[in-house]
């Protein structure tokens, strides 16, 4: 895609006492090697810090700082070791002290080059060092570009559960790479791109049709389909997260499946027996099941939004991931620690139709475990 394709989304978040927080979300292939004229107006000092991981690094390292010795800008790289287990107090400890041996001021700005483990960490370490400093995401996975990257979630994961410590710290900037995802493994483009159905799911019904149109353009990475799809994602996060920053109402929408798949992640140890977006795949396909055994929604489009999982290559049952199926009471005990208990109750998001995803805390713990009995 040439520099004309670029697609832009703009995050305006109303400041509360303080001014807007704005920034834009540039989509668009070759953006890693023409980042300098979207990073240098945002530099205090011609200096970033620049984090990521192994498999990043070895990939896509090069073409960034290659692009900002061309422009004059000074770097330092702190390369952490791939994968959930960097999102951690010891991740977070290692890379917080290389920060500050490193000098980064607090007008700097520092780089997340990766996924959403990269992303989450360096943002809340980005977060606490100094009281705050910038950051730009240049997210390198489907997952991260479509979801992580944007509105401002950043944290690690504890022995008591995903994400629980964190922070709210918007990024500064986003570049997706279109171009960055050649070099996805398979597996993990199809686990991002059930955050992309998410979307649809939640509020678009005609992105619905317009994904189960294109799915085999974007499972093969064409840039048209994946710049519309990645833009339309971010465009709809982007209204959410201006609604409600801090989750206290309607950013839960954005959380479907997540509390089924929270509890799988639990009892698979976060490991690659189920990856993030895989364990979203199956909590969708799950939300959907139980929205309809609820009489609330459709069978017919329950059926739907089951059957585009599957056909883009995500589990939809207990039995397609590795050590399931699982004790009914273990996952609702996973699900106990959700960040969306609130007084003991459980939150829901739950389906009346594809496309009008709703928050509820109507489904009672004994509901919940009956349901799991009776899914493979
Ligand atoms: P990840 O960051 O672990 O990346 C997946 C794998 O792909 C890693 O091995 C990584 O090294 C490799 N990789 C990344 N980019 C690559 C590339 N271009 N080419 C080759 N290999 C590449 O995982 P993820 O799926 O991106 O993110 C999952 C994390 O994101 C979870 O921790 C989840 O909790 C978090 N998350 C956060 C939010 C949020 O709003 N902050 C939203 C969704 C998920
Ligand atoms: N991924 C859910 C959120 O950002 O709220």
């Amino acid at each position: 895609m040439s520099e004309t394709g670029f697609k832009k989304v703009n995050v305006n978040l109303p400041g509360s006492g303080s001014p807007n927080i704005s920034y834009d979300i540039h989509i668009g292939a070759g953006l890693l090697r023409s980042c300098a004229p979207f990073l240098s107006p945002l530099l205090k000092r011609p200096f970033v810090a620049i984090v990521t991981d192994e498999n990043v690094a070895q990939a896509h390292l090069e073409s960034l700082t290659q692009t900002l010795d061309s422009a004059g800008i000074s770097h330092v790289t702190k390369i952490m070791p791939s994968g959930e287990a960097s999102k951690s107090f010891t991740g977070l400890e290692t890379l917080v002290d290389w920060l500050l041996d490193n000098k980064v001021e607090r007008q700097d700005m520092v780089i997340a080059l990766g996924g959403g483990v990269i992303g989450d960490l360096t943002g809340f370490a980005a977060s606490t060092l100094r009281r705050g400093v910038r950051f730009t995401q240049i997210p390198t996975t489907l997952l991260a570009q479509v979801d992580s990257s944007v509105g401002g979630k950043t944290g690690i994961n504890v022995p008591q559960g995903k994400n629980l410590v964190g922070a709210f710290h918007q990024p500064s900037l986003v570049l997706a790479d279109l171009d960055v995802l050649q070099t996805l493994p398979d597996r993990e483009f199809r686990a991002g791109y059930a955050e992309i159905v998410k979307y649809a799911a939640i509020c678009d019904r005609p992105f619905f049709y317009w994904l189960e149109s294109n799915l085999d353009a974007l499972k093969s990475r064409d840039s048209q389909a994946l710049s519309y799809a990645i833009a339309k994602s971010c465009q709809t996060k982007a209204d959410i997260v201006t609604q409600d920053e801090k989750e206290y109402g309607a950013r839960a929408l954005l959380n479907l499946g997540h509390t089924f798949a929270h509890a799988y992640e639990n009892l698979t140890d976060y490991s690659d027996n189920l990856l993030h977006g895989e364990a979203v795949g199956l909590g969708m396909a799950q939300a959907a099941r139980l929205s309809v055994d609820l009489g609330l929604c459709p069978e017919t489009d329950a059926q739907a939004l089951v059957n585009h999982l599957a056909s883009a290559g995500l589990p939809i049952s207990q039995t397609d991931v590795k050590g399931g199926p699982f004790e009914a009471t273990n996952l609702v005990n996973a699900m106990a620690q959700d960040k969306k208990v609130s007084q003991g109750v459980m939150t829901f998001i739950l389906m009346k139709a594809i496309g009008k995803a709703f928050i509820t805390n109507d489904v009672s713990a004994k509901q919940i475990t009956t349901f799991l009995q009776n899914q493979g």
